[in-house]
């Protein structure tokens, strides 16, 4: 059997690695970089020394921060025009999940014309973009280590998957100190985000034998660190755990795939404009739920690498503790209910729920899940989380 691995070409983490990404760039032959970043992160002590980094070493820049989070297809041409107008050479994305995503596909943009929908799918870039270097800020989406980016295509109102190997950055640079400032919410949004990305990768259909330690380390490093990284957020031990987790959970799942809680979450973003960690996180024990009689000995792992029984328990026992485990998570780190994120009635939801549904199966991330749902079972699972 074949295995691949896509990786990027180099990862740098610790704390303070951050300080050789104007060596990595020229190390990339880069000369003039499109910097995007989050508005929130333009005059931050950390950007403004990496930049003047840049400048010593002869590398022009130009910033790009035209972007919201959930980014769309007009930031994505935006951001294409101001690369070319700037005769760009390389990106650097400083940011969370969404920076990341628009950057990349602004390079696969800047090198393939037509429209962005064209690159809806697997493997429908023709042309690699310029190489970009990723900076992440939140410790969670996986971004900087993954294929796939996300855009929403406003004209269909649909969150667009783009998965292909030329997506994957040449460097993440992953320096935990970036992601001190993480308030609770986002920290508890994409923790649990990353605990998603490990679970979904073990027990996904398409797991193998190059992704399933990585997963486990993911899932495991998340249960023991994620509490104490929210519960106290200057807690360096915390953060760097979880900032390595998060790269972890987007090795294994590019690698291997997500499964049905992403299928669910990203129609749900569209709908109500929730954030991709908190969408999946009200989902995540509702879909676990669901699906683990379809690998009972894969959960049962999940279970046992969180230490959550022993080997002496049955695998059934397992599974349901890990079920109970997920509900109590999202109580402690004070996730809410989807019924609070949703800023509607049961009926208003209720009436996109079929629409939702059969968004979440044409993404193709369900038909990995242990059980592949039908779409009613999908308005159900949407109608539990509520
Ligand atoms: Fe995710």
């Amino acid at each position: 059997m074949t295995l691949r691995f896509d990786s990027p070409r180099v990862i740098l983490t610790g704390g303070g690695c951050r300080n050789q990404t104007a060596e990595i760039l020229s190390s990339l032959r880069a000369r003039r970089t499109l910097v995007v970043t989050d508005p929130f992160f333009v005059s931050s002590r950390y950007l403004t020394e990496i930049l003047s980094a840049m400048t010593e070493a002869g590398i022009a820049h130009e910033l790009f921060r035209d972007f919201q989070p959930d980014p769309e297809d007009c930031n994505v041409v935006a951001g294409v025009e101001k690369f070319h107008a700037f005769g760009g050479d390389s990106i650097l994305a400083f940011g969370g999940g969404s920076a990341i995503d628009v950057a990349k596909v602004i390079g696969a943009s800047s090198a393939n014309p037509g429209p962005l929908a064209a690159f809806q799918g697997y493997h429908r870039i023709v042309n690699a973009g310029p190489p970009l270097v990723v900076l992440p800020t939140t410790a969670g989406t996986g971004s900087k280590a993954t294929k796939v980016a996300v855009i929403t295509d406003t004209a269909r109102n649909v969150k667009m998957m783009i998965l292909d190997s030329k997506l994957m950055p040449m460097a993440a640079i992953v320096d935990y100190e970036l992601t001190l400032s993480m308030p609770k919410p986002l920290t508890a949004h994409v923790g649990v985000d990353t605990l998603t990305h490990g679970i979904e990768a073990y027990v996904s259909r398409r797991a193998n034998a190059l992704t399933d330690p990585i997963a486990v380390s993911c899932i495991a490093k998340t249960q023991a660190y994620l509490r104490k990284a929210w519960a106290h957020p200057e807690d360096r031990e915390a953060r760097e755990a979880m900032s390595f987790a998060a790269l972890q959970g987007g090795l294994a799942f590019t690698n291997s795939s997500v499964c049905l809680v992403h299928g669910m979450s990203r129609p749900l973003g569209v709908a109500f404009h929730i954030p991709h960690g908190l969408s999946n996180a009200t989902l995540l024990p509702a879909v676990t739920r669901f699906s683990w009689r379809g690998a009972v000995s894969r959960y049962a792992d999940v279970a046992r690498a969180m230490s959550l029984v022993d080997e002496k328990r049955s695998n059934e026992f397992a599974c349901e503790s890990l079920v109970d485990c997920l509900d109590e998570l999202n109580h402690e780190l004070e996730v809410p209910r989807l019924r609070d994120c949703c800023g509607t009635t049961i009926d208003a939801f209720r009436a996109v729920v079929p629409k939702m549904a059969v968004d979440a199966l044409d993404s193709g991330s369900p038909q990995n899940n242990p059980i592949v749902p039908a779409a009613e079972q999908i308005m159900e699972l949407f109608d539990k989380a509520w």
